[in-house]
């Protein structure tokens, strides 16, 4: 069989034009711009309109256009189409394939969505990379994308004022240069023992929605907020520790670690945790953001390459977890 490393090519991210800031939300629940900043890091997230144009896959054929230049490729080049999103356009069909149609993909590549939460990317990085791999593709785009405004419950403060909308996208490709970009390890998993710590139990199969329902707010996304706390940290912790430890890398050899922006404290404890004396090597960018799910760590990732602190040849892991409870690591040398 033949072997392949792949390499990120090429990467894009869209930001909605609408601000909400922490001081805006105290007129929508009850809470305080310190508050908010001094228990999560988070200042202030972007929102989608409603009006159209920034749809969760709109903002990923923004996001794409700007990674097939930098890839230099056509759209045509993609082989797949992996879409990460808990908030796809529509139930069918599927994200992927209406991306492709936007993108005006013609050569019928494949299309799937990822339904993984906050690990989606670092899933759907980690599956092309095992396809690349192998020879069986060539250049995959992985998306993620996400409208949260839409499925929080504004009614919430223990929840809505985490939340934001925004798109980060990647295309890993077969390395033909050989030039030591490569995925070195990565992991994947899920404790589903966990699922009611952050979970959406109307709305489909098992109880579709109803007026009720929808009068009662009770189809929004629910989360217990120190159930998630406590999983997250000792899972980017355990998950970061196992991709490093599987090809003897130290922790402080990673030039850059790009953790899921949840909680600016989840990430300093995970961190200490591992065995960081500082923040200095780690991408965070949640004060800007929120956490956007699965877009948190492509929107990182493009940000820190863009303004220069990420560079080629960089030891970059990613480290995620999310609803599920899904979680999943990634060591590559960008
Ligand atoms: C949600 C989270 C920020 C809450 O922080 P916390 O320090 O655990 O706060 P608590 O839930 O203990 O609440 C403390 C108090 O603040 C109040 N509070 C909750 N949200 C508030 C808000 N937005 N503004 C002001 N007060 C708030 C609570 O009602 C509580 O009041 P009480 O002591 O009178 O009962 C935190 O638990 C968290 O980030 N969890 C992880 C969530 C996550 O990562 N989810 C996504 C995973 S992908």
């Amino acid at each position: 069989m033949d072997f392949y490393k792949s390499k990120i090519l090429g990467t894009g991210i869209y930001a909605p034009k609408k601000i909400l800031t922490n001081k805006e939300l105290e007129s929508i629940v009850e809470t305080s711009d310190e508050w908010i900043f001094e228990r999560t890091g988070i200042r202030e997230r972007r929102i989608c309109s409603t009006e159209g144009g920034e749809w969760p896959t709109d903002m990923a054929l923004y996001a794409t256009r700007d990674a097939l230049v930098e890839a230099k490729l056509t759209p045509n080049d993609i082989d797949l189409i992996l879409f990460a999103s808990v908030t796809p356009d529509v139930p069918l069909p599927n994200s992927a394939s209406i991306l492709q149609t936007k993108l005006g993909i013609t050569n019928e590549c494949g299309c799937l969505d990822i339904s993984a939460a906050c690990s989606g990317f670092v899933y759907g990085l980690n599956m092309a990379n095992a396809m690349i791999q192998t020879g069986f593709l060539k250049n995959v785009l992985i998306v993620a994308s996400e409208m949260l405004s839409r499925e929080v419950d504004w009614k919430d403060r223990s929840s809505c004022i985490l939340f934001g909308d925004g798109c980060g996208v990647a295309i890993l490709g077969r390395n033909e240069s050989n030039d030591g970009s490569q995925i070195l390890s990565s992991n994947i998993h899920a404790d589903g023992t966990g699922k009611e710590f952050f979970y959406q139990p109307y709305g489909r199969a098992v109880a579709p929605l109803t007026t009720q329902m929808i009068e009662e707010g009770s189809h929004y996304m629910k989360m217990k907020g120190k159930e998630m706390f406590k999983v997250a940290t000792r899972t980017l912790a355990k998950n970061a520790k196992d991709a490093l430890d599987k090809v003897h890398v130290s922790i402080n050899d990673v030039n850059w670690i790009i953790p899921h922006q949840a909680n600016v404290r989840i990430i300093e404890t995970a961190c200490k945790i591992l065995g960081l004396n500082n923040l200095d090597n780690v991408i965070i960018n949640i004060e800007r953001w929120g956490n956007t799910s699965a877009a948190t760590i492509p929107l990182a990732f493009h940000e820190a390459v863009k303004d220069g602190r990420i560079k080629r040849g960089d030891l970059v892991l990613f480290d995620t977890f999310g609803a599920g409870l899904t979680s999943g690591a990634t060591l590559l040398r960008y």
